[in-house]
């Protein structure tokens, strides 16, 4: 089960970021609490219309003969429920400021079956908590705050049972949740927008695009080299004026790598569990986040979990798989 999941983080991996995003961008100035709200029930549409999909794909028959036990589907519906009640949620917060809450689009998920499909379920949840924890400090009031706060735990709950319940993985790895920006977030989320099917009206959203990372292998280890590139036209190492790095986002903790001349870094042996990554043009730090102005490219997001069972208490020596 480790390598499907990693199989299908690698398929959100190879495509994370996005050029030409069906974006209008707002400026960070302006953020308000109804703006984190609108960013907020984008993702939520993007969740809910995922699930939608998923199930109204595969039945119980095809949950079944794809090897999970029949509590698998019944579960997942209920958390496509959750997502429900939060787009309407959000929708009936923002209508009660009296502005007009942002619309679903057309989206269009890569999963191929129902492993992937359960898969990418698990991923979804982890961006969905990392949204929430990464766009909480925009937010001024505190009824918003402990429904924002309240979301990303029912969340954070739903990405740690796809994990490990349905998908043998870990639950958890790390001991503080990783928090993203708003531009991180929708680098990844937008991915399952169909360009140009969101409606006129819906309000900008306070993002910057950036163009997708590509990495080799796609779904690599920690400590192994990597070659990671922007596409043509954007800098690389050979012809930026400043080196580059890869930012690693894991818990509170931001890992960097130096990208060499020849487009190769080596990924820092400490990472586990799930990782977030992007190209950046100043060595990062916790203290020195990337900011917008210092990205460079979309997340890419890996999994560098051990199955549900690998730590057992009569092991004295925890070993990272077995
Ligand atoms: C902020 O909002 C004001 C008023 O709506 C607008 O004129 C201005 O362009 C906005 N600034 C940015 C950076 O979006
Ligand atoms: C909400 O949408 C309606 C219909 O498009 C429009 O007439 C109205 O001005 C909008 N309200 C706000 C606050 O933008
Ligand atoms: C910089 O070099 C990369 C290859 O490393 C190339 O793809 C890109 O087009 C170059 N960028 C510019 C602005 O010339
Ligand atoms: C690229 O450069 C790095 C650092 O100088 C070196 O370790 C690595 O072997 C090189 N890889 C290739 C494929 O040339």
């Amino acid at each position: 089960m480790l390598t499907l999941a990693s199989a299908v983080v690698g398929l959100l991996a190879a495509t994370s970021g996005v050029s030409g995003a069906p974006v209008k961008r707002a400026g960070t100035q302006n953020i308000t609490d109804i703006s984190v709200l609108q960013y907020a029930l984008t993702l939520e549409h993007i969740e809910n219309a995922f699930y939608v999909s998923g199930l109204t794909k595969y039945d119980d028959q095809a949950f079944l003969d794809a090897g999970f036990p029949a509590w698998v589907r019944g579960r997942i519906q209920q958390i496509g429920d959750h997502e429900a009640d939060h787009v309407a949620f959000l929708t009936t917060a923002i209508e009660a400021s009296g502005a007009n809450a942002t619309q679903a689009c057309s989206y269009s998920y890569p999963y191929t079956d129902v492993a992937s499909f359960v898969t990418m379920s698990a991923s979804i949840e982890n961006v969905g908590t990392a949204a929430y924890l990464g766009s909480a400090h925009y937010l001024t009031s505190k009824t918003n705050l402990n429904a924002a706060g309240s979301i990303l735990a029912t969340e954070a709950r739903q990405a740690a049972w796809i994990a490990s319940a349905a998908l043998k993985g870990s639950p958890w790895e790390t001991d503080f949740q990783t928090p993203l920006d708003p531009s991180g977030v929708y680098s990844i989320a937008s991915q399952f927008i169909v360009p140009g099917s969101c409606p006129a009206t819906n309000p900008p959203l306070f993002v910057k695009p950036f163009p997708a990372a590509t990495v080799t292998p796609a779904t690599p280890t920690p400590g192994s080299q990597i070659t990671i590139s922007l596409p043509t036209g954007y800098p690389g190492p050979s012809n930026s004026t400043v080196p580059l790095y890869v930012a690693y986002y894991s818990g509170l903790n931001i890992y960097s790598s130096e990208i060499a001349e020849n487009g190769t870094t080596t990924i820092p042996d400490e990472l586990v569990g799930i990782v977030f990554a992007a190209v950046v043009k100043e060595k990062p730090s916790p203290t020195n986040p990337p900011t917008d102005d210092t990205t460079l490219s979309g997340l890419v997001n890996w999994d560098f979990g051990v199955p549900s069972n690998a730590r057992q208490i009569f092991d004295t020596n925890i070993a990272p798989y077995n």
